[in-house]
């Protein structure tokens, strides 16, 4: 059975989208069938992977059906994936009309489960994992992929104001847990940009003081490689170096914790 995955943290520029590509590519290496979606209208994700714009339907085009009551068939998803063969993934993209799905949800009925509608287990039958990159907001959409998902992964910046609303994206995890998803589960928090300043050894000293079950024990170094990535619409996993090797072992780690 296929898992989903969010990457989430409501801050902003903490690297979930990296960290969605990367793990991404890093599992497909591993020999599994990913499939990750953009659910940002800032839409870094689609570009991260080259994608400029075409005429098929995008994940809002899908959340957007489900929100007016219109059935989605196989076929009307499969028309929204695009495949990625360089970093051997496949993808939905998001467009900057994903902005106006909070407006949308609004007067949806059950609003909060459109994108687990959407996202159907028999659509994702030939998918091991699914990764939804999520954006920086405590809104409807990352409700809808909280609700969506079997796991959370939260990338923290080990930086100044790291623990800036990690408390209130837990708490609104559990939240979830106890009403709209009790399978839900925090699979892991990924300490990233992480230097060999004070502030990032005393945040990720104080990030596995707090939270010590969940830390992972692999983290993403700060590296302007994962910029150089982004340019060449490659992932850091395809080249070797230190960031893709992280990467790596963070797919193992992660899988370790989900077999669990
Ligand atoms: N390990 C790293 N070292 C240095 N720079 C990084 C690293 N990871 C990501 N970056 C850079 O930091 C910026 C933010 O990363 P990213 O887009 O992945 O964050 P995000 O959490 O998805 O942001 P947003 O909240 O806007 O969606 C990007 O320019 C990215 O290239
Ligand atoms: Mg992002």
């Amino acid at each position: 059975m296929c898992k989903i995955i969010s990457v989430a943290n409501q801050k902003g520029g903490v690297g979930k989208t990296t960290t969605t590509l990367n793990l991404g590519t890093a599992l497909a290496l591993e020999g599994f069938s990913v499939l990750v979606i953009d659910l940002d209208p800032q839409a870094n994700l689609s570009g991260y992977l080259g994608f400029e714009g075409d005429e098929k339907p995008t994940i809002s085009n899908l959340m957007l059906s489900i929100a007016c009551s219109q059935k989605i068939e196989n076929e009307d998803f499969e028309s929204c994936v695009r495949v990625s063969e360089e970093n051997k993934i496949s993808y939905i993209p998001s467009d900057i009309n994903l902005a106006n799905a909070e407006t949308y949800l609004m007067n949806a009925l059950s609003r909060e489960t459109v994108l687990k509608r959407v996202l159907k287990q028999e659509y994702l039958e030939k998918y091991d994992y699914v990764i939804i990159d999520c954006l920086p907001s405590l809104g409807t959409l990352l409700i809808n992929a909280l609700t969506a998902s079997d796991n959370v992964i939260v990338p923290v910046q080990t930086q100044k104001f790291a623990f800036d609303g990690l408390k209130s994206l837990l708490q609104i995890c559990n939240q979830i847990k106890d009403t709209l998803n009790r399978d839900l589960k925090i699979l892991g928090i990924v300490p990233t940009m992480t230097d060999n300043t004070n502030m990032s050894r005393t945040t990720l000293e104080m990030l596995e003081k707090t939270y010590p079950d969940v830390i992972c024990r692999t983290m993403i170094h700060k590296s302007v490689a994962a910029a150089n990535s982004t340019e060449q619409n490659r992932s850091l996993c395809l080249n070797k170096n230190r960031l893709g090797d992280e990467y790596k072992a963070l797919a193992v780690e992660l899988f370790e914790r989900e077999v669990c």
